[in-house]
């Protein structure tokens, strides 16, 4: 029989000589600092491995990660701050970090950290140049209302565009539809917290945020290609408390994250509902001077938009397509970026922008933010504001009686806030078409600012992205001017 104090001793020095746990490639382990026992692990031989770290809990001291790629042999010592060769610290921001690099015989993981409450964090070894962990590309709003959101992600994959040509070059049809749902959809979850609620200096990892309440209610996700970019996830949200301010997130197959972007939502008074997920205009996700939705829907979409409305849009879509086709399409070229089939996009995405027109409203911190009358023939966005040093989005007051700008909107009957279009929404038509369809954009010096926001995304003399903002929204939730 051993005395006790020998047996402790023992214990401890199996603790101690414990191999390292070996991490598995392809995959996300989960750790927490109190019950791992070295502070390391093993990783495999690879001949290129991106190691990603994201932090699952607040901490409360900056924990470091240290990877060295020498070898995996139990006799090679943890790598830590005191460096040496082929040790490399793992730089960490907002809980995220990662290293890649060759692993030609191993290598070694150690994690240091003065926090004695502990604290869990994920560990991923991806083979492929990504990193498991990653932040991706902002999520992108389409609109609020004064209780509803409409989000959307970042592009998750591409579709294939069929690129027509001569003799059988076959546009896309006015009425046309969505492009074949993808193949795999990624796990796509949304992730909405009042900002005032929102834990500030929280880790921005996937782990930590799907932990966190979301506010509202989801009441649809779908897959939606909004443009060429690819398709991305939507969510309709409800629930929302007006005039209030909001952070999103997005994660992708829970390791990704998006974000975050901030949003308010309108008025108690603001009336116009949402419209969205229209094929012929995919574009469209934002409210519109409409009265409410027939009963059952909280939204309009293409199964309840009135065709009095549809109808007309789509046949000046097919008109139009009639007379571009009357040019040799892919045999003959006007431009040798362009083709008709950019052509017709662009003049969709404008006919979409300008025959559908979109509410919006003042910023409650900045009441006086929008022209009381409709902007001189030379406004643009800093001209059209009163406050110096101030950018104003492109808003003017539509009067019940003003003729509305498109003849087949059914009337809302009470005056509302109109954003206007960006007017690179009709010169990137311009510059997509043949000179013969006779696309004419108003300039800057004339008459531009009556029907488009002037000067955000270019500026007023047509330097492009140097305009006011550069964007016709921000993730901060300033929305300039209207682009489909
Ligand atoms: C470790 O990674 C660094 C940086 O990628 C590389 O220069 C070095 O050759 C690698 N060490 C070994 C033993 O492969
Ligand atoms: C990810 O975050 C880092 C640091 O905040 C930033 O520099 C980088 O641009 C981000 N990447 C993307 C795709 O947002
Ligand atoms: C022309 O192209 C369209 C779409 O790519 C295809 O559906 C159609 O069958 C083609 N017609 C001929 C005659 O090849
Ligand atoms: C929302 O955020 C804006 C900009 O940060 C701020 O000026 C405003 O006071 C906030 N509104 C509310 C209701 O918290
Ligand atoms: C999808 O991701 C969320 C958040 O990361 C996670 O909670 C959920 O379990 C995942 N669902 C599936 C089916 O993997
Ligand atoms: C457009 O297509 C949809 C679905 O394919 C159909 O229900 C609708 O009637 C069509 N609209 C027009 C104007 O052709
Ligand atoms: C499209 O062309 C047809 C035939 O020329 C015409 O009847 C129709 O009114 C046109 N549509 C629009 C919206 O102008």
């Amino acid at each position: 029989m051993l005395p006790e104090s020998l047996l402790c001793l023992l214990s401890a020095t199996f603790a101690f000589a414990q191999a390292r746990q070996q991490l598995t490639l392809d995959s996300v382990a989960s750790f927490n600092t109190l019950r791992l026992n070295p502070p390391s692990f093993s990783i495999p031989q690879e001949e290129r491995l991106a190691v990603s770290i994201a932090l699952c809990s607040v901490t409360s001291s900056q924990p470091r990660f240290f990877v060295s790629n020498i070898s995996n042999s139990d006799g090679q010592s943890d790598p830590g701050p005191a460096g040496g060769t082929n040790v490399f610290e793992i730089k960490m921001v907002d809980g995220l970090g990662s290293w890649t690099g060759g692993f030609p015989n191993g290598g070694l993981l150690s994690v240091q950290s003065s926090d004695s409450d502990g604290f869990s964090f994920d560990v991923g070894l991806s083979t492929n140049a990504e990193p498991l962990h990653q932040n991706i590309t902002l999520p992108f709003l389409g609109d609020t209302t004064s209780n509803q959101a409409i989000v959307l992600s970042a592009p998750f994959a591409k579709f294939d565009i069929p690129v027509p040509s001569y003799p059988n070059y076959t546009l896309p049809a006015a009425n046309m539809s969505q492009p074949p749902p993808p193949s795999s959809t990624p796990n796509m979850t949304l992730i909405v917290t009042e900002t005032s609620r929102a834990i500030t200096g929280g880790p921005r990892t996937g782990c930590f945020l799907s932990s966190q309440t979301t506010t509202g209610a989801i009441d649809e996700q779908m897959v939606w290609a909004r443009d060429i970019l690819g398709y991305r996830s939507q969510w309709l949200l409800s629930g929302l408390t007006p005039s209030t301010n909001y952070t999103a997130f997005v994660i992708q197959d829970s390791t990704k994250v998006s974000g975050p972007i901030y949003f308010t939502t309108k008025s108690a008074a603001f009336l116009c509902p949402l419209v969205h997920s229209l094929p012929f205009c995919p574009g469209v996700a934002y409210s519109m001077p409409l009265p409410a939705p027939p009963a059952g829907s909280t939204s309009y979409t293409a199964a309840n938009l009135p065709s009095t409305l549809t109808d007309p849009l789509i046949s000046y879509i097919a008109n139009f397509t009639h007379v571009l086709s009357t040019f040799a399409c892919g045999r003959d070229w006007y431009s040798p970026l362009k083709g008709c089939d950019d052509c017709q996009r662009e003049y969709r995405r404008w006919l979409c922008a300008v025959s559908l027109p979109r509410c919006s409203e003042a910023s409650p911190a900045n009441p006086d933010g929008f022209t009381s009358v409709p902007a001189e023939p030379s406004a643009t966005g800093i001209v059209a504001s009163k406050v110096a040093q101030q950018v104003l989005s492109a808003l003017v007051p539509v009067e019940t009686r003003d003729p509305p700008r498109n003849e087949f909107m059914p009337e809302l009957g009470q005056p509302y806030t109109a954003l206007l279009p960006c007017l690179e929404q009709c010169n990137i038509m311009d510059r997509a078409c043949p000179p013969f369809v006779g696309i004419k954009c108003p300039t800057s010096t004339f008459n531009a600012g009556a029907s488009y926001g002037v000067g955000y995304i270019d500026s007023a003399d047509g330097d492009e992205f140097g305009g006011l903002t550069g964007t016709a929204q921000d993730r901060w939730g300033n929305v300039w001017c209207q682009l489909v």
